[in-house]
């Protein structure tokens, strides 16, 4: 028996006895679909073929990323030989941030950290020197939620780091409260965009001529979030402002080629005491999860992290439909702030209270460490 073509089986499907292909002269709705059919097989062959390509190569791409390809030798990279190098980091002083300081540190950079808290950090920073005893440090206390204009980065940053070989910047503080937009209070939103929106435009600005004239390539890092990649309702603010944060550094990454690399980090859930949670697989130990992000640094403008992160992302960008995607994080956005009384500054005591418990060890309460505000404007945690 001859076998058939593929065309040949649609115009089957489509006209199953030769005696209805006759009719069709009469129906030319069918006699369209007839004469159509090949062309439509093309189509979806192409189609599929480009769907099995793409797949093809996020499998492949994420092989190379996960397994084959070897992470920089950051000092090599980017610190230049007999010159003290700098690493700054901004939120330095607890979470993701102080890994990236006792990271950079084992690695022979001496570590300055930005962040609000001067006594804290003073206290963090001497951990990092007891660890690592030949890196120098520095700490520059700014609270990114009240200096907001560019002039004062400038006087206090741009002072303060004036002269120094900065080799690499990690722009990583950041601020999230969730909950119906209707419900958050102004200055939470401003929070938002003050803390993640402004502080790596206006940082990275500051200290970009020091950075990009440098006799070796240096390299910045903007902590975004998996979130930055659609907009979240229930933390519209949130999503929003660590888009305009990651495209800073994926357009830099373009313009400052082979100067200065520049990465987006949308980075996913790490227990920290932003949001009160325990490693558990999904979640994962900051140390893990800054492993994972400087394995692409130098290679990549966006990266995910690790690879438990890069999973649910993928899952993110491949396989939900946004609509879904949308109704799922809103509902539970919403209940949890519902649940605090319509209270988004509860839903952070809230929070707040389980990373009590999950760092019930630590030196510092996560209250006493976030309530340190330097002036008259409410904290974002209290809402005093
Ligand atoms: N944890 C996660 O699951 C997760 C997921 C995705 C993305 N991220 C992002 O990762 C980054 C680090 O978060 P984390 O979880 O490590 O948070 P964290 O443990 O709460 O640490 C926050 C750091 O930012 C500093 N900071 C906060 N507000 C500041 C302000 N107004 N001015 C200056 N410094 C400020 C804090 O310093 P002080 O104590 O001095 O205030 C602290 O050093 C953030 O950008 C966050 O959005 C986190």
């Amino acid at each position: 028996m001859a076998v058939k073509s593929p065309s040949e089986r649609v115009r089957e499907l489509l006209i199953p006895s030769a005696g209805e292909a006759a009719a069709t002269a009469k129906q030319p709705l069918i006699a369209v679909a007839y004469t159509a059919a090949p062309a439509l097989v093309t189509f979806c062959a192409v189609i599929g073929a480009y769907r099995l390509g793409r797949a093809a190569w996020v499998v492949a791409d994420a092989f190379n990323r996960h397994v084959l390809r070897k992470p920089h030798d950051l000092y090599e990279r980017y610190a230049i030989a007999g010159k003290d190098s700098w690493v700054v980091v901004t939120g330095g002083s607890d979470g993701i941030g102080l890994e990236l300081c006792h990271d950079m540190a084992r690695r022979g950079f001496n570590v300055c950290m930005i962040a609000r808290n001067a006594q804290k950090m003073e206290e963090k920073l001497a951990e990092v020197s007891a660890e690592c005893p030949d890196v120098k440090t520095k700490a520059v206390a700014f609270d990114f939620s009240k200096l907001t204009h560019f002039s004062d980065y400038e006087e206090i940053i741009g002072e303060s780091l004036k002269g120094l070989d900065i080799a690499m910047l990690f722009c990583n503080a950041g601020y999230i409260r969730t909950g119906p937009f209707i419900g958050l209070k102004p200055y939470e939103i401003e929070s938002s965009v003050t803390i993640n929106a402004l502080h790596p435009f206006y940082t990275t600005k500051v200290l970009i001529d020091q950075m990009a004239n440098r006799a070796k390539r240096s390299a910045m890092v903007v902590t975004a979030s998996g979130l930055a990649h659609l907009a979240v309702p229930g933390c519209t603010d949130y999503s929003a402002t660590k888009s305009m944060a990651s495209f800073l550094a994926e357009g830099l990454n373009y313009e400052l080629q082979g100067r200065v690399d520049c990465m987006a980090w949308h980075n996913g859930k790490t227990a920290t005491k932003m949001n009160g949670l325990v490693a558990d697989g999904k979640v994962i130990d900051a140390e893990v999860a800054v492993a994972g992000m400087l394995r692409d640094l130098g290679y990549e403008s966006l990266t995910y992290g690790h690879k438990a992160h890069a999973k649910s992302m993928f899952m993110v960008t491949n396989v939900f439909p946004v609509w879904k995607l949308k109704e799922v994080f809103y509902n539970g956005f919403k209940k949890e702030f519902e649940e605090s009384g319509g209270d988004s500054t509860a839903t952070a005591r809230k929070l707040a209270e389980k990373g009590r418990q999950a760092k019930i060890t630590t030196t510092y309460g996560w209250l006493n460490d976030s309530m340190v505000s330097t002036s008259s404007r409410p904290d974002p945690l209290t809402g005093k």
